[in-house]
């Protein structure tokens, strides 16, 4: 593989909270189209390297490279710009605002303003371009609703598109069908595999929902006590002894 395609690389990040080292040397490589499953019982520290690799949490130790480029000194939002987008796991929308209004907000950031740019031309395109990002995730139907009024896996839909908005080129899902209805679900992978697809993205994907995890992940990487603890192809890690024993009273699917 040459280096070229490698997206975005986590070489030995330690994040501690006083005395406690929740991540400890992980390192991770995220080639172009790739998507990455991070897995791993609650708490083994998934959602802190999420952090670690937005730029949300402080890393004690260890570099974040994006594109072969050393972003660990830049703050989320600079790394937000530079394409590293990311979902939480749980949803961060404006309710009051509209469906359309809330996507319209993240094209505008990406976007940058200032006063000229309420000029209709500018905000016809941007408008045009929320639009489209509303039918990419087929909440067309939902345009002028208050976004606090979508179902939960409409939110976390529209999170999406606000984080395509953005122009990501890695993006990192924290547990995109958490608190969804069973009905939901199927919505949001046809979402993600569709995403996918495109081969424009590097993923990193958080899920607990092992059928999930199996039908999206080019590759698993298993994260135990802040630890790598295994990686590879899904079949792989499936039957791996480790794996197994490290989610024995540890893997539980609440938020499913
Ligand atoms: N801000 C913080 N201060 C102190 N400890 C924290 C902080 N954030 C996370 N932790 C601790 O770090 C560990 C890893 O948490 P993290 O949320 O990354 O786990 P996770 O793998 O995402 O778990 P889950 O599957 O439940 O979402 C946990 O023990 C948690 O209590
Ligand atoms: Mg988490």
């Amino acid at each position: 593989m040459s280096s070229e395609s490698v997206a975005l690389q986590a070489e030995n990040i330690s994040v501690s909270y006083g005395p406690v080292h929740v991540l400890k040397h992980v390192s991770l490589r995220l080639m172009v189209g790739e998507c990455v499953s991070l897995i791993g019982p609650n708490g083994a520290g998934k959602t802190t390297l999420m952090g670690a690799l937005s730029g949300g949490v402080p890393v004690t130790g260890g570099r974040v490279l994006l594109n072969g480029q050393d972003v660990t000194a830049w703050r989320a939002e600079k790394r937000a710009r530079a394409g590293i987008g990311r979902s939480f796991q749980t949803t961060h929308l404006f309710p009051t605002l509209t469906t359309l209004e809330n996507v319209y907000l993240a094209v505008q950031a990406r976007e940058g303003t200032n006063a000229w740019d309420y000029l209709r031309r500018v905000r016809k395109r941007l408008l045009d371009e929320a639009e489209s990002r509303l039918e990419q995730v087929q909440l067309t139907a939902h345009r002028d609703k208050p976004s606090g009024t979508l179902s939960h896996g409409d939110k976390r839909k529209l999170e999406v598109a606000m984080l395509l908005a953005l122009k990501p080129n890695v993006l990192l899902l924290d547990e995109p069908t958490a608190g969804m209805a069973v009905s939901e679900v199927p919505g949001m992978l046809q979402l993600i595999d569709a995403l996918k697809a495109q081969r424009a993205y590097a993923m990193v994907l958080v899920e607990h929902k092992m059928d999930v995890v199996m039908q999206l992940s080019d590759r698993i990487v298993v994260l135990h006590q802040g630890q790598v603890l295994a990686e590879g192809e899904p079949d792989e890690m499936m039957h791996n002894a480790d794996v197994a024993q490290a989610y024995l009273g540890g893997r539980h699917e609440t938020r499913a």
